[in-house]
């Protein structure tokens, strides 16, 4: 990877994480995300700038910053991923490999959550797995 920095954006309600639907998406914490994404990069010599915004324009003004110094953008977009046409296009001016995460399987829940605007830029997807996702995305990342 060309910078050992990596992005890692959270959405909308993911600052709720732990108490908001945890048989959906499970107990931990998005500290406690927080916590084993540093430990993985620390693992795989990267560091990472973890953040979450419940706005849209925040997100895509943190998307816009990866243009420079950044080797790679790990993005759970949570609701704006089925919505969001503003982040799709701040994606598409990245040159870096973005991941697309999310905890639960999309597939598996409402119809509306089969639709990702994300997915048109991402070079992959992880879904299902919960906070492992995570990790899984940034080793793909040392990797790329
Ligand atoms: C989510 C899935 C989205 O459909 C939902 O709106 C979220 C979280 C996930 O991580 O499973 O808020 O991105």
């Amino acid at each position: 990877m060309s910078a050992a920095r990596i992005m890692i954006l959270n959405g909308p309600n993911l600052n709720l994480l732990g108490m908001r639907e945890p048989e959906i998406y499970g107990k931990d914490t998005l500290a406690d995300i927080q916590a084993l994404c540093e430990k993985t990069a620390e693992a795989h010599g990267l560091s990472i700038d973890f953040r979450q915004s419940n706005l849209e324009g925040e997100l895509v003004n943190a998307i816009q910053e990866c243009r420079s110094g950044y080797g790679g953008l790990i993005l759970n977009a949570a609701a704006f991923t089925h919505t969001s046409v503003a982040i799709l296009d701040a994606l598409k001016t990245l040159t870096i490999p973005v991941i697309e995460v999310h905890l639960s399987n999309p597939h598996r829940r409402e119809e509306f959550r089969h639709h990702s605007f994300v997915s048109l830029a991402a070079r992959g997807i992880i879904c299902g797995l919960g906070a492992k996702g995570y990790a899984l995305a940034i080793e793909a990342l040392a990797k790329s």
